[in-house]
Protein backbone atom coordinates (compact mmCIF):
# COMPACT_ATOMS: atom_id res chain seq x y z
CA UNK A 1 0.00 0.00 0.00
CA UNK A 2 2.90 2.35 1.01
CA UNK A 3 4.28 1.69 -2.15
CA UNK A 4 1.96 2.44 -4.30
CA UNK A 5 1.06 5.82 -2.92
CA UNK A 6 4.88 6.57 -3.20
CA UNK A 7 4.71 5.53 -6.93
CA UNK A 8 1.52 7.55 -7.21
CA UNK A 9 3.19 10.80 -5.35
CA UNK A 10 5.88 10.32 -7.95
CA UNK A 11 4.22 10.13 -10.95
CA UNK A 12 2.29 13.20 -9.51
CA UNK A 13 5.59 14.68 -8.68
CA UNK A 14 7.18 14.28 -12.52
CA UNK A 15 3.76 15.32 -14.32
CA UNK A 16 4.13 19.06 -14.34
CA UNK A 17 7.73 18.91 -15.28
CA UNK A 18 7.15 17.47 -18.29
CA UNK A 19 5.27 19.50 -21.07
CA UNK A 20 4.89 18.88 -24.32
CA UNK A 21 4.85 22.10 -26.80
CA UNK A 22 3.33 22.02 -30.36
CA UNK A 23 4.56 24.07 -33.41
CA UNK A 24 1.67 25.10 -35.73
CA UNK A 25 0.61 22.62 -38.07
CA UNK A 26 1.00 19.85 -36.06
CA UNK A 27 -2.30 19.93 -33.92
CA UNK A 28 -3.98 16.78 -34.86
CA UNK A 29 -1.21 14.41 -34.70
CA UNK A 30 -0.30 16.66 -30.75
CA UNK A 31 -3.90 15.68 -29.98
CA UNK A 32 -3.34 12.12 -30.88
CA UNK A 33 0.03 11.69 -28.49
CA UNK A 34 -1.18 14.31 -26.02
CA UNK A 35 -4.26 11.62 -25.42
CA UNK A 36 -1.52 8.83 -24.88
CA UNK A 37 1.06 10.94 -22.69
CA UNK A 38 -1.94 12.45 -20.71
CA UNK A 39 -0.33 15.83 -21.16
CA UNK A 40 -1.85 19.04 -22.00
CA UNK A 41 -0.86 20.26 -25.74
CA UNK A 42 0.39 23.73 -25.54
CA UNK A 43 0.63 25.27 -29.15
CA UNK A 44 3.10 27.89 -29.14
CA UNK A 45 2.51 30.76 -31.07
CA UNK A 46 4.17 31.93 -33.56
CA UNK A 47 3.70 35.45 -34.96
CA UNK A 48 4.65 36.61 -38.66
CA UNK A 49 6.19 40.51 -38.44
CA UNK A 50 5.70 42.43 -42.15
CA UNK A 51 9.24 42.19 -42.97
CA UNK A 52 9.16 38.63 -42.86
CA UNK A 53 10.70 37.99 -39.10
CA UNK A 54 8.85 36.10 -36.54
CA UNK A 55 8.56 35.75 -32.84
CA UNK A 56 7.81 32.66 -30.25
CA UNK A 57 5.26 32.64 -27.74
CA UNK A 58 4.97 30.23 -25.03
CA UNK A 59 1.22 29.93 -23.84
CA UNK A 60 3.20 30.28 -20.08
CA UNK A 61 6.05 31.39 -18.83
CA UNK A 62 7.19 28.22 -15.84
CA UNK A 63 7.01 24.45 -16.52
CA UNK A 64 9.38 23.52 -19.28
CA UNK A 65 11.95 21.63 -17.60
CA UNK A 66 11.89 18.72 -19.49
CA UNK A 67 10.04 19.44 -22.64
CA UNK A 68 8.56 17.49 -25.79
CA UNK A 69 8.61 19.77 -28.82
CA UNK A 70 6.36 18.57 -31.42
CA UNK A 71 7.31 19.66 -35.33
CA UNK A 72 6.60 17.51 -38.34
CA UNK A 73 9.68 19.04 -40.81
CA UNK A 74 7.40 19.27 -43.94
CA UNK A 75 8.41 22.50 -45.82
CA UNK A 76 11.88 22.73 -43.72
CA UNK A 77 12.72 25.84 -44.57
CA UNK A 78 10.04 27.44 -43.69
CA UNK A 79 9.72 25.46 -40.63
CA UNK A 80 13.14 25.89 -39.01
CA UNK A 81 13.15 29.29 -37.85
CA UNK A 82 9.91 29.43 -35.91
CA UNK A 83 11.04 26.01 -34.71
CA UNK A 84 14.74 27.55 -33.37
CA UNK A 85 13.02 30.29 -32.01
CA UNK A 86 10.48 28.27 -29.99
CA UNK A 87 13.20 26.10 -28.83
CA UNK A 88 15.09 29.37 -27.39
CA UNK A 89 11.89 30.67 -25.98
CA UNK A 90 11.70 27.00 -24.15
CA UNK A 91 15.19 27.78 -22.85
CA UNK A 92 14.54 31.18 -22.10
CA UNK A 93 11.67 30.16 -19.96
CA UNK A 94 14.01 26.87 -18.02
CA UNK A 95 13.86 24.39 -20.49
CA UNK A 96 16.54 21.72 -19.34
CA UNK A 97 15.83 19.10 -21.71
CA UNK A 98 13.84 19.44 -25.01
CA UNK A 99 13.68 16.04 -26.85
CA UNK A 100 12.51 17.05 -30.45
CA UNK A 101 9.56 14.77 -32.01
CA UNK A 102 10.03 15.38 -35.74
CA UNK A 103 8.04 12.45 -37.16
CA UNK A 104 9.44 13.72 -40.48
CA UNK A 105 12.89 14.58 -40.66
CA UNK A 106 13.77 16.64 -43.72
CA UNK A 107 16.75 17.16 -45.60
CA UNK A 108 17.68 13.08 -44.94
CA UNK A 109 18.03 12.71 -49.10
CA UNK A 110 20.89 15.00 -49.81
CA UNK A 111 23.15 12.48 -48.14
CA UNK A 112 26.28 12.91 -50.33
CA UNK A 113 27.62 15.43 -53.23
CA UNK A 114 26.19 14.12 -56.09
CA UNK A 115 27.75 16.98 -57.72
CA UNK A 116 30.78 18.40 -57.81
CA UNK A 117 30.62 21.53 -55.03
CA UNK A 118 27.08 20.41 -53.36
CA UNK A 119 26.79 20.39 -49.82
CA UNK A 120 25.71 17.10 -47.74
CA UNK A 121 22.80 19.06 -46.32
CA UNK A 122 21.86 15.86 -44.41
CA UNK A 123 25.27 16.59 -42.10
CA UNK A 124 24.88 20.39 -41.91
CA UNK A 125 21.17 19.95 -41.18
CA UNK A 126 21.75 17.31 -38.30
CA UNK A 127 24.31 19.84 -36.57
CA UNK A 128 21.75 22.46 -36.64
CA UNK A 129 19.20 20.29 -34.72
CA UNK A 130 21.58 18.91 -32.32
CA UNK A 131 22.62 22.41 -31.07
CA UNK A 132 19.22 23.41 -30.35
CA UNK A 133 18.08 20.11 -28.66
CA UNK A 134 18.84 17.36 -26.36
CA UNK A 135 17.42 14.19 -28.22
CA UNK A 136 15.45 13.88 -31.41
CA UNK A 137 13.19 10.92 -32.14
CA UNK A 138 11.71 10.35 -35.44
CA UNK A 139 9.78 8.06 -38.35
CA UNK A 140 11.69 5.98 -41.39
CA UNK A 141 14.26 9.08 -41.69
CA UNK A 142 15.80 8.19 -45.11
CA UNK A 143 18.42 6.34 -44.13
CA UNK A 144 20.54 5.05 -47.18
CA UNK A 145 24.14 6.22 -47.71
CA UNK A 146 23.89 7.57 -44.23
CA UNK A 147 23.21 4.62 -42.56
CA UNK A 148 22.43 5.27 -38.64
CA UNK A 149 21.48 8.84 -37.26
CA UNK A 150 24.27 8.80 -35.50
CA UNK A 151 26.51 9.44 -37.94
CA UNK A 152 25.29 12.71 -38.01
CA UNK A 153 23.95 13.91 -34.95
CA UNK A 154 25.59 14.45 -32.24
CA UNK A 155 22.77 14.10 -29.92
CA UNK A 156 20.46 10.67 -28.91
CA UNK A 157 18.27 10.31 -31.83
CA UNK A 158 15.63 7.41 -31.92
CA UNK A 159 14.46 6.02 -34.71
CA UNK A 160 10.82 4.54 -35.40
CA UNK A 161 9.56 2.24 -37.44
CA UNK A 162 6.02 3.11 -39.25
CA UNK A 163 6.14 -1.03 -40.82
CA UNK A 164 4.05 -2.69 -38.37
CA UNK A 165 1.30 -0.20 -38.91
CA UNK A 166 1.69 -0.05 -42.42
CA UNK A 167 1.59 -3.71 -42.34
CA UNK A 168 -1.85 -4.26 -40.11
CA UNK A 169 -3.04 -1.21 -42.10
CA UNK A 170 -2.74 -2.97 -45.82
CA UNK A 171 -3.90 -6.96 -43.75
CA UNK A 172 -7.00 -5.51 -42.83
CA UNK A 173 -7.69 -2.97 -45.98
CA UNK A 174 -6.30 -4.66 -49.09
CA UNK A 175 -7.25 -8.63 -50.59
CA UNK A 176 -4.73 -10.38 -51.43
CA UNK A 177 -1.08 -7.68 -51.79
CA UNK A 178 1.44 -8.09 -53.34
CA UNK A 179 3.73 -5.63 -51.64
CA UNK A 180 5.82 -3.54 -54.07
CA UNK A 181 9.14 -1.68 -53.57
CA UNK A 182 9.20 1.20 -56.24
CA UNK A 183 13.46 1.46 -56.23
CA UNK A 184 16.04 -0.91 -54.03
CA UNK A 185 16.47 1.88 -51.58
CA UNK A 186 12.60 0.94 -50.22
CA UNK A 187 13.63 -2.48 -50.47
CA UNK A 188 14.52 -2.21 -46.57
CA UNK A 189 10.56 -0.77 -45.89
CA UNK A 190 9.10 -3.52 -48.64
CA UNK A 191 10.68 -6.72 -46.91
CA UNK A 192 9.78 -5.95 -43.68
CA UNK A 193 6.05 -4.82 -44.24
CA UNK A 194 5.65 -7.91 -46.02
CA UNK A 195 7.06 -10.28 -43.75
CA UNK A 196 4.88 -8.46 -41.09
CA UNK A 197 1.82 -8.49 -43.41
CA UNK A 198 2.91 -12.60 -44.15
CA UNK A 199 2.45 -11.83 -48.22
CA UNK A 200 4.97 -11.54 -50.96
CA UNK A 201 6.87 -8.45 -52.10
CA UNK A 202 8.78 -7.55 -55.18
CA UNK A 203 11.16 -4.64 -55.97
CA UNK A 204 11.29 -2.93 -58.99
CA UNK A 205 14.43 -0.93 -60.70
CA UNK A 206 14.19 2.89 -60.93
CA UNK A 207 16.74 5.37 -62.71
CA UNK A 208 16.05 8.96 -61.21
CA UNK A 209 16.63 11.39 -64.13
CA UNK A 210 15.64 14.59 -62.68
CA UNK A 211 13.68 16.04 -59.67
CA UNK A 212 10.37 14.53 -61.05
CA UNK A 213 11.17 12.31 -64.03
CA UNK A 214 12.22 8.37 -63.48
CA UNK A 215 12.25 5.56 -65.16
CA UNK A 216 11.07 1.59 -63.84
CA UNK A 217 11.62 -1.06 -64.95
CA UNK A 218 9.82 -4.55 -63.36
CA UNK A 219 11.25 -7.82 -62.75
CA UNK A 220 10.43 -10.66 -64.68
CA UNK A 221 6.28 -11.79 -64.36
CA UNK A 222 4.80 -14.34 -62.04
CA UNK A 223 1.93 -15.32 -60.00
CA UNK A 224 2.49 -11.55 -58.46
CA UNK A 225 1.08 -10.35 -61.63
CA UNK A 226 -2.16 -11.28 -60.23
CA UNK A 227 -2.70 -9.84 -56.86
CA UNK A 228 -3.34 -5.95 -56.13
CA UNK A 229 0.25 -4.21 -55.77
CA UNK A 230 0.22 -1.98 -52.72
CA UNK A 231 3.44 0.65 -53.50
CA UNK A 232 5.24 1.62 -50.19
CA UNK A 233 7.52 3.82 -50.47
CA UNK A 234 8.93 6.06 -47.42
CA UNK A 235 8.62 9.09 -49.08
CA UNK A 236 6.28 10.65 -51.82
CA UNK A 237 7.39 13.71 -53.06
CA UNK A 238 6.50 14.81 -56.18
CA UNK A 239 5.16 11.44 -56.72
CA UNK A 240 7.38 10.98 -59.77
CA UNK A 241 8.10 7.64 -58.44
CA UNK A 242 5.08 6.10 -57.73
CA UNK A 243 3.38 7.89 -60.86
CA UNK A 244 6.03 5.78 -62.94
CA UNK A 245 5.78 2.91 -60.94
CA UNK A 246 1.91 2.40 -61.08
CA UNK A 247 2.03 3.31 -65.19
CA UNK A 248 4.68 0.04 -64.95
CA UNK A 249 2.69 -2.09 -62.89
CA UNK A 250 -0.52 -1.21 -65.01
CA UNK A 251 1.11 -1.79 -68.72
CA UNK A 252 1.86 -5.42 -67.48
CA UNK A 253 -1.45 -5.70 -66.32
CA UNK A 254 -2.01 -5.45 -63.09
CA UNK A 255 -5.41 -4.50 -60.98
CA UNK A 256 -5.03 -0.55 -59.82
CA UNK A 257 -2.56 -0.64 -57.53
CA UNK A 258 -2.78 0.84 -53.72
CA UNK A 259 -0.31 3.64 -52.87
CA UNK A 260 1.16 3.66 -49.36
CA UNK A 261 3.88 6.31 -48.50
CA UNK A 262 4.67 7.11 -44.55
CA UNK A 263 6.02 10.37 -45.38
CA UNK A 264 3.12 12.53 -47.55
CA UNK A 265 5.37 15.48 -49.02
CA UNK A 266 2.62 15.28 -51.86
CA UNK A 267 4.02 18.33 -53.84
CA UNK A 268 2.64 20.13 -56.08
CA UNK A 269 -0.02 18.21 -58.06
CA UNK A 270 1.28 14.64 -56.80
CA UNK A 271 -2.18 13.52 -56.07
CA UNK A 272 -3.91 14.65 -59.08
CA UNK A 273 -1.03 12.67 -60.98
CA UNK A 274 -1.74 9.71 -58.81
CA UNK A 275 -5.20 9.38 -59.78
CA UNK A 276 -4.67 10.74 -63.44
CA UNK A 277 -2.18 7.31 -63.24
CA UNK A 278 -5.22 5.21 -62.29
CA UNK A 279 -4.29 4.39 -58.53
CA UNK A 280 -7.10 2.23 -56.50
CA UNK A 281 -6.34 4.31 -53.27
CA UNK A 282 -3.63 6.49 -51.82
CA UNK A 283 -3.24 5.73 -48.50
CA UNK A 284 -0.29 7.79 -45.73
CA UNK A 285 0.67 7.90 -42.68
CA UNK A 286 -0.20 10.91 -40.17
CA UNK A 287 3.78 12.18 -39.73
CA UNK A 288 2.90 14.65 -42.05
CA UNK A 289 -0.60 16.20 -42.26
CA UNK A 290 -2.57 14.88 -45.37
CA UNK A 291 -6.18 14.09 -46.00
CA UNK A 292 -5.31 10.77 -46.98
CA UNK A 293 -3.69 10.20 -43.65
CA UNK A 294 -4.78 6.50 -42.81
CA UNK A 295 -2.23 5.43 -40.54
CA UNK A 296 -1.92 6.46 -37.38
CA UNK A 297 1.51 6.79 -35.85
CA UNK A 298 0.84 8.82 -32.48
CA UNK A 299 0.70 5.53 -30.49
CA UNK A 300 4.42 4.38 -31.94
CA UNK A 301 5.39 7.62 -30.53
CA UNK A 302 4.22 7.83 -27.78
CA UNK A 303 5.22 3.95 -26.98
CA UNK A 304 8.64 5.70 -27.17
CA UNK A 305 8.27 8.49 -24.80
CA UNK A 306 9.79 9.27 -22.63
CA UNK A 307 13.43 8.30 -23.97
CA UNK A 308 15.43 6.65 -21.32
CA UNK A 309 18.34 8.63 -20.67
C1 LIG B 1 14.01 8.11 -52.67
O1 LIG B 1 14.69 7.14 -52.90
C2 LIG B 1 12.79 7.99 -51.83
O2 LIG B 1 12.73 6.75 -51.19
C3 LIG B 1 11.53 8.21 -52.65
O3 LIG B 1 11.40 7.17 -53.60
C4 LIG B 1 11.59 9.51 -53.34
O4 LIG B 1 11.96 10.53 -52.48
C5 LIG B 1 10.24 9.84 -53.95
O5 LIG B 1 10.32 11.07 -54.57
P1 LIG B 1 9.29 11.48 -55.70
O6 LIG B 1 7.93 11.27 -55.11
O7 LIG B 1 9.59 12.93 -55.97
O8 LIG B 1 9.55 10.61 -56.87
Amino acid sequence: MARRASSASTRKRRRPESALVVLPGNEAFAARLARRLRLRAQRVEIHTFPDGESRARLPATSGYRDTIVLATLARPNECIMPLLLAAGALRDHGARRLTLVAPYLAYMRQDRAFRPGEGVSARHFARLLSQHFDALVTIDPHLHRISALDQVFSIPARVLHAAPAIADWIATQVRRPVIVGPDSESAQWVRQVAALAAVPYVVLDKVRRGDRRVRIRLPAGGDWLQRTPVLVDDIIASAGTMIEAVRSLRAAGTAAPVCVGVHALLAGDAVQGLARAGIAQLATCNSIPHPSNAIDLAPLVAAALPLPR
